[in-house]
């Protein structure tokens, strides 16, 4: 590719490595997953927000005018993460309740006292807007220091309408992209799920739906079953809106047949899911989004990862970054979870965290790998090889987030 003169350019040079998805197809699966391209001694060059072109120094053509220059040295580059799956848009915290938790009591114990989601409902519900995009502002920039260049957010924590569509506007201003979780649980002012679930689809999907990209239910015991989950999902469908679960958390619920037969994008959780439906998952064009940070945090079982991967599923790793079963931003922690616990090799941990990560909000053709055209979001990480990435448990890892060619 040619470098316009006055071009907006950015040089990063003398990189120890740079790593990146091979290949150009998205989803990967199965063995395509570990596949991950090297390059010792590298640079990226980015032009106008987009990558121009990537590679080795001794083949970096000499650059006319004006370029910044990053020092690459003793660092290397991956594409900048991608986490799928959020709850970044929640007012106040449960810090309380997890000690209660570290004390011995259960997530769904708390949940049937009251606490856990609909203790946050409350305090969403009494933030207001401005409120809420300081709010998701304050969590997509701790997500940003640990190296995610593009994120989900759902809502789910106002259920209501004003609270439901004031967070949807609070994420789409802060730049995320937008879910709309309004089956996330039944508010204490529907004492019936199928009631709530019929005031959703009357009187907050039309305005939903123009302001999210996907919708999401929660498809469990205690939330929604599989039929409500079916009749919220159809509507939303309808609606133009891409189709996303949570689903096999606790118990296997049904999510899986469901997502097949409605072509949703993903079932995440997956925790509880057993052999049959891994295969129907694997057999499908839905994509597995793996939570294992969650799985950590409420000392849950981990989900079967390596069943996922040797049956061809698509799978996706993100944070699940909620006040509740998962106060954690980062990524790389993520990735050091799937290499220690979950039996995936760093190189599947970076792809389902790049590529397939991307490809569950859509975005594929421009985010997840470091090739000309895609859009310049990297992360340069302060390690001498690329897989610290997983390595470096809990580290101080990331030395740049660099989003549109540009520097934080
Ligand atoms: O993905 N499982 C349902 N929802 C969230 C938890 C939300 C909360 O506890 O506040 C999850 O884990
Ligand atoms: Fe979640």
């Amino acid at each position: 590719m040619t470098v316009a003169p006055g071009a907006d350019r950015l040089l990063i040079r003398d990189l120890e490595q740079l790593a990146t998805p091979a290949g150009t197809a998205a989803p990967l699966r199965g063995d395509d997953l570990g596949s991950v391209d090297l390059v010792e001694g590298a640079y990226v060059l980015c032009e106008n927000g987009r990558i121009a072109s990537v590679g080795c120094m001794r083949d970096l053509a000499r650059l006319d005018g004006d370029v910044a220059e990053v020092d690459g040295r003793g660092k290397c580059a991956i594409p900048g993460l991608v986490d799928c799956h959020t709850h970044a848009c929640f007012a106040g915290d449960r810090v309380g309740e997890f000690s209660l938790r570290a004390g011995g009591a259960t997530y769904e114990e708390l949940h049937a006292e009251g606490g856990g989601i609909l203790s946050t409902v409350r305090a969403t519900r009494a933030a207001g807007e401005d409120r809420l995009r300081d709010a998701v502002r304050r969590h997509l920039s701790w997500m940003r220091r640990a190296g995610t260049t593009t994120a989900e957010a759902k809502s789910g924590y106002g259920l209501d309408r004003e609270t439901e569509l004031a967070s949807l506007h609070a994420i789409r201003a802060e730049g995320a992209v937008p879910t709309w979780l309004g089956a996330h649980a039944v508010p204490p002012e529907f004492d019936d799920a199928d009631a709530y679930v019929e005031f959703l689809l009357a009187e907050v999907l039309p305005e939903a739906a123009a302001l999210a990209e996907a919708a999401d239910v929660f498809l469990e015991r205690g939330a929604f079953d599989a039929a409500q989950a079916r009749r919220y999902l159809e509507a939303c469908a309808g609606a133009g809106l891409v189709l996303r679960l949570h689903g096999d958390q606790f118990t296997e619920s049904g999510a899986i047949p469901l997502a097949v037969e409605l072509g949703a994008r993903s079932v995440d959780h997956l925790e509880a899911t057993r052999d049959d439906g891994t295969r129907a998952i694997a057999g499908s064009d839905v994509a597995a989004v793996l939570l294992p940070a969650c799985a950590l945090f409420l000392g849950r079982p981990m989900p079967p990862a390596r069943a996922f991967i040797d049956d061809g599923a698509i799978v996706a790793l993100a944070t699940d970054f909620n006040p509740g079963s998962s106060f954690c931003e980062s990524l790389p922690l993520v990735c050091s979870l799937a290499a220690t616990q979950l039996g995936m090799s760093v190189e599947e941990a970076l792809s389902a965290c790049t590529v397939n990560a991307a490809h569950v909000l859509g975005r594929a053709e421009r985010k997840g790998r470091l090739a000309p055209g895609f859009d310049a979001d990297i992360v340069l990480l302060d390690a001498p090889d690329w897989r610290y990435l997983a390595y470096h448990l809990g580290g101080e890892l990331v030395a740049e987030t660099i989003v549109g060619g540009r520097l934080d």
